[in-house]
């Protein structure tokens, strides 16, 4: 753990166990595994290698990812699902032809397909989030992949996925209506009413088809993007009653070297996301439905160490290094702040995914020897495991500092209860590079309960990496400074620190 520091902030968390925000749903800790460099080819499966199952699974990768606890997992896309032939990726693997992949520049050669995803699913203990190809295909291909998935047997697509081999239907509960349809880089881009009416026509008949899916329909792929807020109130005044949820993407980049305004990040994520849900409840309003939409963030995180040696990579290879950032200290911090500011949010962001999960800006990395733990990789996992329950509305009376985004606090956090098993969850990242901060909280409503365990990540260097020499680099620590006495919970957030404070009765 980093020295103290001689001088400190003081801050105060507001704790009331009535005011609570929401449950949590637990697909906010979903991610993402595209086909996209080496995130399923060499990261997921890699047939031959010493780390494979029988089936070519990375087992070291599975358990990594099990260690996490992902409950659901976006796929196949991203930018690829726009040009995917589905019936390219199922049935006998020598049969499945090569493709050109156009999203990325690659040869995709199908080896790995739907049902490899849906097995493997059953392996790391998660459920699947599926995309249909709305960019160069449309709403017959979307019906047939939900019959080929989810009808029991009988017909044409159902009876062929038998033939496949499985015989029980794969039930997909979640499904993503495209991707970035407004991305001009976007196969088969569409305006915002080409792309609403497409959606609306997608979701009513894939919900024919299986009238128990959920469709999550795309908002514009950023805030920065000229289209947002006319996008998506246009894309749900055309599709209201057969979308469920709306999908917010944002990454993040440190270009300029400016921690203080990179880690200040969080507050635009919370601005962006409280104005996805106005227009949501605009279009609620002028419909006068009784229907909320719901926010799918399902694609965040740090996105921009590999940029530039992307430029240079040469196209029309198999599964090459792409967009392998290798994530610094600081990049665990906002991935910390984000996690928190999601959680806030939990009346409204049910379902959120870590973009992405294995070697493409991801948590997790491999080499054909191991895989090792990227430093997003702890707090992504410390907020699955412990921010379990109820999200409680936090109030964090901490100093700010400004930043282009306006104040942004000192201390980010968020309070997560779970009555049932008597715990309470404190996540809280201190963004002050220099001074540890004491805080404070009363307790007294949760009286007898006390400190189970104080998880920090810190580390002297902003920049410190982990890699496959050095995977410990960055690994969190348990502090003693955190107690409870007469019903007050003290405890001391070191300067540039992620922390876990576990309370239980
Ligand atoms: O996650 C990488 C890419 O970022 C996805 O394919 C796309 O949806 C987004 O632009």
């Amino acid at each position: 753990m980093a020295k103290k520091t001689k001088s400190s902030q003081k801050a105060q968390i507001v704790i009331d166990r009535d005011f609570s925000v929401s449950p949590v749903d637990e697909r906010i800790f979903g991610s993402f595994i595209e086909h996209l460099g080496r995130a399923v080819y060499e990261g997921i499966y890699q047939p031959g290698n010493k780390n494979a199952d029988k089936k070519g699974f990375r087992k070291d990768v599975a358990k990594l990812i099990r260690e996490i606890g992902v409950p659901i997992v976006r796929y196949p896309g991203g930018n690829f699902v726009s040009g995917f032939r589905w019936e390219d990726s199922v049935g006998p693997k020598s049969e499945r032809p090569k493709r050109m992949e156009l999203a990325w520049g690659v040869i995709e050669d199908n080896q790995f397909g739907l049902n490899e995803f849906m097995e493997w699913c059953k392996l790391v203990k998660t459920q699947p989030m599926m995309a249909v190809n709305l960019g160069t295909r449309g709403i017959d291909d979307a019906k047939n992949l939900v019959e080929y998935c989810n009808f029991k047997g009988g017909t044409l697509y159902s009876d062929l996925r038998i033939k496949h081999g499985v015989k029980d239907p794969h039930n997909i509960k979640l499904w993503c209506l495209g991707n970035e349809m407004d991305g001009p880089w976007q196969m088969g881009s569409r305006t915002a009413e080409e792309y609403g009416m497409l959606a609306s026509r997608a979701g009513k008949i894939m919900k024919l088809v299986d009238p128990s899916i959920e469709t999550v329909a795309c908002g514009s792929s950023g805030l920065t993007m000229p289209t947002f807020g006319n996008w998506e109130r246009t894309v749900l005044e055309c599709g209201y009653d057969n979308i469920d949820y709306l999908s917010l993407h944002q990454y993040y980049g440190n270009r300029d070297n400016n921690t203080p305004e990179f880690l200040a990040n969080s507050v635009a994520l919370d601005q962006f996301i409280s104005q996805v849900v106005s227009i949501c409840d605009y279009v609620k309003a002028v419909k006068r439905s009784k229907k909320t939409i719901n926010l799918s963030f399902d694609e965040w995180n740090v996105w921009y160490h590999s940029n530039d040696a992307d430029e240079k990579l040469e196209k029309w290879g198999a599964h090459p290094h792409q967009l392998e950032d290798i994530y610094n200290f600081e990049d665990a911090l906002l991935v910390g702040s984000m996690l928190i500011t999601l959680l806030r949010h939990a009346d409204r962001v049910k379902i959120a995914c870590m973009a992405q999960l294995v070697n493409v800006i991801a948590p997790i990395m491999t080499s054909d020897n191991g895989a090792w733990r990227q430093t997003i990789f702890y707090p992504y996992m410390h907020a699955s495991q412990y921010a379990r329950g109820t999200v409680l509305n936090t109030i964090v009376k901490c100093d700010t500092y400004e930043t282009s985004h306006g104040d942004a606090p000192y201390i980010d956090s968020v309070v997560v209860a779970d009555d049932e098993n008597e715990t309470v969850t404190i996540l809280a990242v201190n963004k002050n590079l220099e001074k540890d901060c004491e805080v404070t909280s009363d307790l007294r409503q949760y009286a007898g309960y006390h400190v189970v365990e104080h998880i920090v990540l810190t580390h002297d260097d902003v920049k410190a990496e982990n890699t496959e020499k050095n995977p410990d680099n960055v690994a969190p620590t348990t502090s003693k400074n955190s107690r409870v006495e007469k019903g007050v919970l003290s405890t001391v957030l070191p300067a540039k620190s992620w922390n876990v404070i576990r309370l239980a009765k």
